[in-house]
């Protein structure tokens, strides 16, 4: 296409072909992990991978997994989940129902997370907790559904899960596979959302955005708060990964349950 740059060229192919819109995200995340599949693949040219993606449907698959890394974890960063203990235990006093959603959830560990907590701590009742898991990455949440996480090289599940006091109640462990048991799993729904354009779900009484701002363009962040604003209970309470932050345009309309765990309360 005339005055189109070659790594436009891989834009427009990957808007054509894969179930992704580039234009949501920053252009230096899209860079690093279009070059990452460059690399695996020989090539470091912009022009003969746009001729890969527009021939392969492996690579446009296998493009499709970088983009919308999973990596994720049980209670990523333990100190947000203890403010996020304290969070749970006020909310399942006061309410009958109290519904969380957890956006985007990857593979749905932080789905799991939130419902081994309620199960695990005695401060905290379960029977009024309702999750809701959402990603836009279809093989994330088959994954979620299946709820089976195994350690690996990189991976320690039993590390990951060291914030319960009694892990074993919450996960059926076979060597290096632990399965959600089915107390927690009922609290649990996993479903298709995508933030940028699905518009707002709930209302939610605590909704978890983390570790997806920071790779979403200026221009769209806008639209993805209005979303998490929408789907907002009145004085419901919104957190963000440890690097993101409330858009400072924003800020007045939240005020901090804990600014350094990023955990903040709509007014
Ligand atoms: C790094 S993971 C974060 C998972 C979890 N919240 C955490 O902090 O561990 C980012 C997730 O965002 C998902 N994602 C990317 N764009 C999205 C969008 N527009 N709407 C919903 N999810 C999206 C990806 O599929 C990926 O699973």
């Amino acid at each position: 296409m005339s005055g189109e740059s070659a790594f436009e060229g891989v834009l427009r192919q990957i808007d054509d072909s894969v179930p992704f819109e580039p234009g949501y995200y920053n252009e230096s995340y899209l860079d690093r992990r279009i070059t990452a599949r460059m690399r695996r693949r020989g090539t470091d040219s912009h022009r003969e991978y746009e001729r890969l993606l527009r021939e392969e449907s492996d690579e446009r698959e296998a493009l499709m997994d970088a983009l919308t890394i999973n990596v994720t974890e049980f209670f990523r960063n333990p100190e947000m989940w203890e403010v996020l203990r304290t969070v749970l235990t006020d909310l399942t006093d006061e309410k009958r129902r109290v519904r969380v959603w957890s956006a985007p959830c990857a593979d749905g560990r932080e789905a799991y997370s939130l419902a081994m907590l309620a199960c695990d701590d005695p401060d905290i009742d379960e029977s009024r907790v309702e999750v809701l898991g959402s990603d836009i990455s279809e093989e994330a949440l088959e994954n979620a559904r299946a709820g089976v996480y195994h350690t690996t090289r990189t991976t320690d599940i039993a590390e990951e899960l060291a914030p319960l006091s009694e892990p074993d109640r919450h996960v059926e462990r076979d060597d290096d596979a632990f399965r959600v048991r089915d107390a927690p799993r009922r609290l649990v729904e996993f479903g298709t959302h995508d933030l940028i354009s699905d518009g707002s779900r709930g209302p939610f009484d605590v909704v978890l955005c983390r570790n997806l701002l920071i790779y979403i363009d200026t221009d769209h962040k806008g639209s993805l708060f209005d979303t998490l604003e929408a789907s907002l209970a009145e004085g419901g309470v919104l957190v963000v990964g440890m690097t993101e932050s409330v858009p400072p345009g924003r800020t007045d309309g939240y005020e901090p349950v804990d600014k350094r765990r990023r955990v903040f309360r709509r007014r």
